[in-house]
């Protein structure tokens, strides 16, 4: 079975993660594809406003209303069963794109065995969509909760600043460590200064990382933001937009797969 292509946008806070998994969602839908699984694993949630779409339940959620019912489920019902059939009750559908919000990480009290059970729905689903994009948290801290253990490619997004390139350092060294495997580990330099780019493909290329492109500074991106519009609207001709061509043609996503 073919099984899609999973792809994390991860990177520092701020640095532009969410700006490009809809870039990415948007280029996909524009481009035709249909079997898309947007996935927000940022606690602090902002993927459905870039996207356009309204989310009312989480993941977390669904953790906690377990906690509470699971004494009420009758003898010898399935767990699992009524877990994935509440994953699908949140999962948001439109035309061309699906999209699932993780919310809150698991709190103090165990709750290991539903993360695990709720881990092996999420994987199966994403399995799935041709395509699956993740809007990791700010970080590193998306390896070890496993939320981007089953990725294909790793996008770190960075702002072109010394700490940005460290961030991408240390998730490919977290990664080896944790024994990940990535087919690809890419960069994006977000707002990052044309006059810069030796020096940043210095760095990119003594972290070993894949250089992927760069985002400008796009006045649409801000505005689009703060007037809590859809970034999947914005004009074909927008700087952010056009950047995005190379991007797709380096990940190897131009035309479909
Ligand atoms: N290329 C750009 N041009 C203009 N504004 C941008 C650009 N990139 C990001 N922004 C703005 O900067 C802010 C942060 O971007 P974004 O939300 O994509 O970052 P993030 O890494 O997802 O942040 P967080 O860690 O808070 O989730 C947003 O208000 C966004 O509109
Ligand atoms: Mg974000």
């Amino acid at each position: 079975m073919d099984m899609g292509r999973v792809i994390a946008v991860s990177g520092k806070g701020g640095a532009g993660k969410t700006l490009l998994a809809a870039l990415l969602v948007r280029k996909l839908v524009k481009t035709g594809h249909k079997s898309i699984l947007a996935i927000d694993a940022d606690p602090d949630s902002n993927l459905p406003d870039a996207l356009g779409v309204f989310v009312e339940s989480t993941i977390g959620d669904i953790r906690e209303e377990f906690s509470v019912e699971q004494s009420r489920l009758p003898p010898g019902y399935s767990k699992d069963a009524w877990l994935e059939s509440k994953v699908f009750e949140i999962m948001v559908e439109t035309p061309s794109f699906d999209v699932l919000v993780m919310g809150r990480p698991e709190g103090p009290g165990c709750y290991c065995a539903v993360n695990h059970i709720l881990r092996k729905i999420i994987d199966s689903m994403t399995g799935g969509y041709d395509y699956a994009i993740i809007d990791a948290e700010a970080g590193l801290e998306h390896l070890s909760r496993r939320t981007t253990q089953n990725v294909d490619d790793m996008i770190v997004v960075t702002n072109g600043s010394l700490s940005g390139f460290n961030t991408a350092e240390r998730i490919k060294n977290l990664a080896n460590e944790l024994r990940i495997k990535f087919k690809h580990l890419y960069l994006v330099v977000n707002r990052a200064n044309s006059s810069h780019e030796k020096l940043i493909l210095k760095r990119v290329g003594s972290i070993g990382l894949e250089f992927a492109g760069g985002i400008p500074e796009d006045a649409n991106v801000a505005e689009y933001n703060l007037l809590g519009k859809s970034l999947l609207e914005l004009p074909d001709d927008s700087p952010a937009v056009k950047a995005m061509d190379e991007i797709m043609e380096k990940l190897s996503m131009q035309g479909g797969k």
